[in-house]
């Protein structure tokens, strides 16, 4: 088994340091394989916030897959955020160069969501292909594929959108010749999971959405993470919420794949 703790929306430059560093002693305590962030590293992507993001991390002992989000862009910035809209987070994340993990049992590979525009909804880059044999070409049979992003398959809310739009519609078709088994997802601040996806049954993927870690932009949910557990056909994911002063578990649900569906246990 590998266990994976997923931290979403840090949001550095309003976060609570009571959280903080709650989330530091429960990390200790459950000693991840591996950590994966799925972006909003910071507020409004300013220099400070990302130097302190940036030594939060560095002081992190674990592997780590970190992507950015879509308040990592900067937003009040008009020549930066459409001349260089990651400059400051290629800038400080240069010791993340390659969000990709790998060993035995799981293959972990972050995409960037975050661009200048389709802020919110976000958008994939023209290509999502680790390389040009593609993201997971080099995976075991048995090994879990697993993708990190900010923005993930489900939109916000029901509605029309134009295709061009369509965050949701477009990384499903780019993500479909891919197959991931699983996305880690954030930026909506609540810890939820679904199968979502195109085609059919088996086409489906576990997608795992993170709240926010230790920001107080809170979204009727406390300060959460998870720890995905991850077996082969298995996965077990625990939401680990802020309460009291502490991290612990509030929901544990798990997935089972036969035939190559996944469904709730
Ligand atoms: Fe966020
Ligand atoms: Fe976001």
């Amino acid at each position: 088994m590998r266990t994976i703790a997923h931290l979403s929306d840090l949001h550095f430059g309003r976060v609570n340091d009571r959280v903080l560093a709650s989330l530091l002693d429960d990390l200790e305590t459950c000693n991840p394989d591996l950590i994966a962030v799925s972006g909003d590293l910071t507020q409004r992507a300013s220099r400070k916030q990302f130097e302190d993001a940036k030594a939060f991390l560095i002081s992190l002992a674990w592997p780590m897959v970190v992507v950015p989000g879509n308040h990592d862009v900067p937003l009040l910035n008009p020549v930066g955020r459409f001349a260089k809209p990651l400059g400051r987070y290629k800038h400080h994340f240069s010791g993340f160069p390659d969000p990709y993990y790998t060993d035995d049992k799981m293959m972990v590979v972050g995409i960037s969501t975050a661009r200048p525009i389709f802020w919110r909804t976000g958008s994939l880059p023209p290509s999502v292909k680790r390389t040009s044999q593609g993201l997971f070409y080099d995976a075991g049979p048995d090994t879990m594929k697993i993708v990190v992003a900010h923005h993930s398959f489900m939109p916000p809310q029901k509605r029309r959108i134009p295709l061009a739009f369509d965050m949701a519609g477009r990384m499903a078709h780019l993500l479909r010749n891919e197959k991931p088994d699983i996305l880690l997802a954030g930026h909506f601040h609540k810890s939820f999971h679904c199968l979502a996806g195109p085609d059919s049954e088996t086409g489906k993927i576990l997608v795992i959405h993170a709240g926010t870690a230790v920001s107080n932009r809170l979204r009727k949910e406390q300060n959460a993470f998870n720890l995905v557990h991850v077996e082969k056909n298995r996965v077990t994911v625990d939401v680990r919420a802020f309460n009291n002063d502490i991290f612990n578990s509030i929901a544990i649900n798990s997935f089972v794949r036969r035939g190559g569906v996944w469904n709730p246990e």
